[in-house]
Formats: C-alpha cells, structure tokens, sequence
C-alpha cells in the first residue's frame, strides 16, 4: 500500500490516528504504519485498562490490539471514528464481531503464520510433563540432588505413546509424532481422518490417549469441554496439554485431578484469566507446569504477526478489504 491515506470524516490529508497497545512490537512492520498513520502507543507492557482504551481511541481511525484487549459494542460506541481493528493473534475471542459488523468496521487477524511455531511449544510442554522437566530443574537449583536415586523424577514415555489432538489446527503437532513413533488420534468438528491420525469422538480419545494436547478456538461450544467428567476419562498417567486458551479447561476441576493423582501432569501455556493472579491454587503443584501466554513467542513469528496486522490496518484506512479479514459480511451490499 502506498500514499496518504485520509484522517477519518475529515477528508483532509492529516494522517489518520492508529492506537496501538503496547509499545513496542517486534521486527519492522510497525515502520510501514507510522509512515502513514500518527501512531499512538500505550506506553506500558501490561494492557491498557477498559477507562485508558476507551480514552485513546477518541479520534482514532484504527485499533492494533492484543487478544487482551475486549472490543465490544461499549468501547466500539465510545469510538465513533473507527474504521478497522487489527487483532494481533489467529484467535478473535476478544472481539464482538456481530457489533463490530452491525457498525460497517471490518476486523482482522494473523492466520496462518504462528501455527508451526505453537506447534513446537506444544511439544516443549508435552515433554516437559512427561519428564518432568521443570521439577527436575527446580530440584537441581535447591540442592536437592544429594545421591542418585534410581527412582527419581520418574515419568512417562513419549515414544510409542498415544497422542489425542483436538481441533483442527493441532494437525503440525500430530506432523511431529511420526519422529516418535506415535500413534495419533483427533477429534474436530468434522469428523474426518487424514495422514496423520485417526477421528474420534472426544470422550474415546480422552479415554485411550497418553497425551492430549487442546487446539480448538474459544466459542460458546469450547468454553469449558475439558471439565471434571472429561478429565474423569482420561487415564492417570495422562498428560494435558493448553495452547489454545484458558477457558477451554474448566481450571479448577484440573487442579482437583492433579492434586490427588487422577492425571499425571498438565502443560498450560493459556489460562482462564490471563495475566494469572498470584493466589491460582496450580501454583502449588509440581506436575503442572504455566508459562506465560507464549505459543507463538519466537522472534520471526511474531515479526510476521506485527506485519500481517499492519496490512490489515492499511487495508482498513485506505478503505480496501482487508487481506485476512474475519467478519467478511461487513462487505456485503
Ligand atoms: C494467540 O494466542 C493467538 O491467538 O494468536
């Protein structure tokens, strides 16, 4: 996209205002957007409050958010001047589409780009739980490896082992089995078999699978699918893996599994509210290991996301359908 792009109402050449809600993101795309835009980030690392966003987007053609930020019909209405929101993640939970469509605002994401790259920390997690990889490291670091017991930090295998996938786009994690000599099962809406595994329904897979690992999109269907009867299914020495997002576990009933040894470990990259609150009672379990909302958090992934949001902004101000837009019936006649 090239030349001025038009402030919003205005008609005039003044460069429209974007806000963006962090300060700084990584790679260069940012570049192309304050060549054209006057770009206004919140200065912190944490997300702006629902009072500070509401503030910022007075005025402003263009929203760049994280899947932080909740865009709904309140704030869309204290936005009268905005044209497009960019959401920098695949997953578009955070943002009301019907409100944003009934307001003629086109919305986008970033497909596509992060799906490898989720699928290699899924897998970080799968073999950290099943070597119990972190504990290890803890007990190193506090001096407990006084003698070499034969029976320490024992945990499961991964070669051989059963993988249970769910949701689509779990398909490059169930790729990378083979190398493992996996046997590999998966459950998604549409009950179909391809090269890599085999369909199930989701009870028979969360029955005979060592190792689930959740890739589902949050929607009303998904909200809490692994809750107490789920986790029930599953075997003792089971492992569950969340890359997708938090609500998708019913939390407290997985704390209630591992605690008292229904399930052997879980890997949560995702939780129900994000960042987690100090007092989270999985805190004080070993076999659960959190990280920080990290799945597509390498370098050239998160470039790439930082340029596909960029384009869509472009495409929203200059008033051209955005390249990977996600309520497409804003174009309808
Ligand atoms: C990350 O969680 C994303 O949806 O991109």
């Amino acid at each position: 996209m090239s030349g001025p792009l038009a402030a919003a109402d205005t008609g005039t050449l003044e460069p429209p205002r974007v806000v963006v809600t962090r300060p700084e993101l990584p790679g260069h795309g940012l570049t192309r957007l304050t060549d054209q835009a006057d770009v206004v980030c919140w200065d912190s690392k944490s997300p702006p409050s629902r009072e500070a966003l509401t503030d910022l987007l007075s005025g402003a053609a263009g929203l760049l958010c994280l899947n932080t930020e909740r865009v709904d019909a309140a704030l869309l209405d204290a936005a009268p001047h905005l044209r497009v929101v960019s959401n920098l993640a695949v997953g578009t939970d955070n943002l009301d589409i019907p409100a944003l469509t009934a307001r003629g605002i086109p919305a986008g994401n970033t497909p596509g780009v992060l799906t490898e790259t989720t699928a290699d920390l899924a897998w970080a997690l799968i073999l950290a739980c099943a070597r119990r990889i972190v504990e290890s490291d803890r007990y190193v670091r506090a001096g407990k490896w006084t003698g070499v017991n034969f029976d320490t930090m024992l945990g499961v295998d991964v070669h051989g082992a059963t993988l249970g996938i769910v949701g689509k786009i779990g398909r490059a994690v169930a790729q990378r089995a083979r190398g493992f000599q996996m046997r590999v099962v998966h459950s998604s809406r549409r009950p179909e078999s391809d090269e890599f595994s085999s369909w199930r329904p989701l009870d028979d897979l969360l029955r005979d699978a060592d190792i689930v690992s959740l890739h589902p999109p949050l929607t009303p269907d998904t909200r809490g699918l692994i809750g107490a009867r789920e986790l029930a299914l599953m075997k003792p020495t089971a492992i569950l893996v969340n890359t997708a997002r938090g609500p998708i576990v019913d939390q407290s009933a997985l704390h209630d599994a591992l605690s008292s040894g229904r399930l052997f470990a879980a890997g949560l990259d995702v939780m129900v509210v994000e960042p987690v609150p100090s007092t989270e009672a999985l805190f004080s379990l070993p076999n659960c290991i959190m990280l920080p909302h990290i799945g597509s958090a390498t370098l050239a992934t998160r470039a790439r996301m930082v340029d596909l949001a960029v384009d869509n902004i472009l495409a929203g101000l200059a008033g051209v359908r955005l390249p990977h837009c996600v309520n497409p019936d804003v174009y309808a006649e």
